[in-house]
Parts: C-alpha cells; structure tokens; sequence
C-alpha cells in the first residue's frame, strides 16, 4: 500500500487549478559566501524535501532527537533566526525558506556561530507541514513578518488565513505555541481574526487589545530596528494549543 499523503492544496486558482502560494520566488542575488556556504554547507544542514515523514533521529542524532522542536516559516536572511537559535541552544529549529542566498545567508551564519540546533528546508513550509510533520509533533512555530501582500487581490497568498492556521494548529503539540509577529496592523488585525476563530488555539495575551508583548527570545533585526526608528508599529501575536 503507498503511504503518499495526497498534497491538500490550501487554496486553487479555480480556472487554472494552480495551487496558490504564500511566495513569488524573487530573483536575488546570490553573494560569494552564500555561494560557497551552499555548495559547501548545505550537505550538511539542508533538508531534501520529501514525501515521508521528518524523521528527528536521522536529522539531529540521538544526542539531540529527545529535544524539543520549533519550525520556523520564512527565515529571510536568518538573522533572528540565528541569533535565537544562538541563545536557545537545548531547543532544535527546522527552519523553511524559499529563497536561496537567505538560505546560504543562514549557513553562513550557522558556521560563524558554530549552531548545532538549526536544519533547513529550502522548500515551501507549507508543502513541508502538509507531507513531513507529523500531527502534535512542534513545540512552537515562528512566523516572523510573513509577506504583508498589501494589495486586495494579493491576500489570497497570505500566510495567516484560516486553512493554513488549522493546518499549524494540527502539527503543534498541546501546549505548544504559534507566534506571528509583523509591522502591518491590517495584517496583524486579519491574523488577529483568523487565530481568535481556530477554536483549539488560545490567546496568551494579557491586553485586552489581544496582541502579546514582545518576548526576549524574538531579537530586533536590523528591519525592525529601523522601522521603530521610523514609528511604525511592530503587533506580536502568540497563542497556545489547547
Ligand atoms: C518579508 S520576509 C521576512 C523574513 C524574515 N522572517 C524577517 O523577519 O526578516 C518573508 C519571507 O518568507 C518567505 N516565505 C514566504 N512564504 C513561504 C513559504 N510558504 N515557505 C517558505 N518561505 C516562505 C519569503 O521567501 C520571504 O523571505
């Protein structure tokens, strides 16, 4: 019998039956060092996507499979992610990005930090929780300023949407935590809705407004630093599994 999990598209472009994504692969430029973290790092760090599930043993080793595990969704160039992974370093991060000289940016900073507790999918996070997380399997998922797609008839790829939330609430364990955070209040009104309907999902914010302060853990980036400078507002939302 196959064990092939059918891809559960989140949503169709009806006319074309076209999956509809989160991201448009933009062309970027790939530096020399993220070149060579690729060719040379990425044997070592990157995950191939495939249709089985994610297996923590083969990924992180018996010294590392007992502990507990974050999915990040759209690391960029990494820099929080490594900084957090730096300050975390009993906690594994499976983190997912799209584009690739983010992706060697990461690697890049995994060898100069010498970080053990970070693997990377250089795939679609969603196709990645569809196919190779188990159900209740993550501690945590990080989704740190998701593409706003600021124009109406781009919020069809938006990340935060009721299908794709159930889809994260599925794979995280009781207990364990979605936090979004991004510096476009519509968007963070919309996320707002969509985690407050997810019935399974509690809200840990203690404003009555519903956003969360800021852990310690999320670092500012240089971005955000620069945003705040500007006074644009940055909205953290983090809620639990029941
Ligand atoms: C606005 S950037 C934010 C990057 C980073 N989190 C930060 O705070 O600087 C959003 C990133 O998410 C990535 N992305 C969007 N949808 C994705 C998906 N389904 N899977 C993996 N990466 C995705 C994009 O390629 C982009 O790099």
């Amino acid at each position: 019998m196959s064990n092939e999990i059918p891809i559960m598209p989140v949503e169709t472009d009806n006319a074309h039956h076209r999956v509809i994504r989160t991201f448009v692969k933009r062309a970027g430029r790939t530096t020399t060092g993220q070149a060579r973290a690729l060719e040379i790092l990425a044997p070592q760090f990157v995950l191939n996507f495939q249709n089985q599930m994610f297996d923590p043993m083969a990924s992180w080793g018996q010294e590392r499979a007992h502990l507990p595990m974050i999915l990040e969704i759209g690391f960029g160039m990494g820099e929080a992610t490594a900084k957090i992974a730096q300050s975390l370093p009993n906690i594994n991060f499976l983190c997912c990005e799209v584009h690739q000289p983010g992706v060697g940016a990461l690697l890049k900073r995994i060898e100069e930090l010498d970080l053990k507790n970070i693997r990377i999918f250089s795939h679609d996070a969603v196709e990645i929780l569809q196919q190779m997380i188990a159900d209740n399997m993550l501690n945590g998922i990080h989704l740190f300023f998701p593409d706003p797609w600021h124009k109406k008839r781009h919020h069809k790829r938006r990340f935060m949407q009721a299908p794709i939330v159930a889809l994260l609430c599925q794979k995280l364990k009781q207990g364990g935590y979605f936090h979004c955070a991004t510096d476009w209040e519509p968007y963070a009104q919309q996320s707002l809705e969509v985690l407050r309907a997810q019935t399974q999902l509690k809200n840990s914010s203690t404003h009555e407004n519903g956003y969360s302060d800021k852990p310690s853990y999320r670092p500012l980036t240089k971005f955000e630093t620069r945003g705040l400078r500007l006074g644009h507002g940055v909205w953290d939302l983090i809620f639990t599994k029941k």
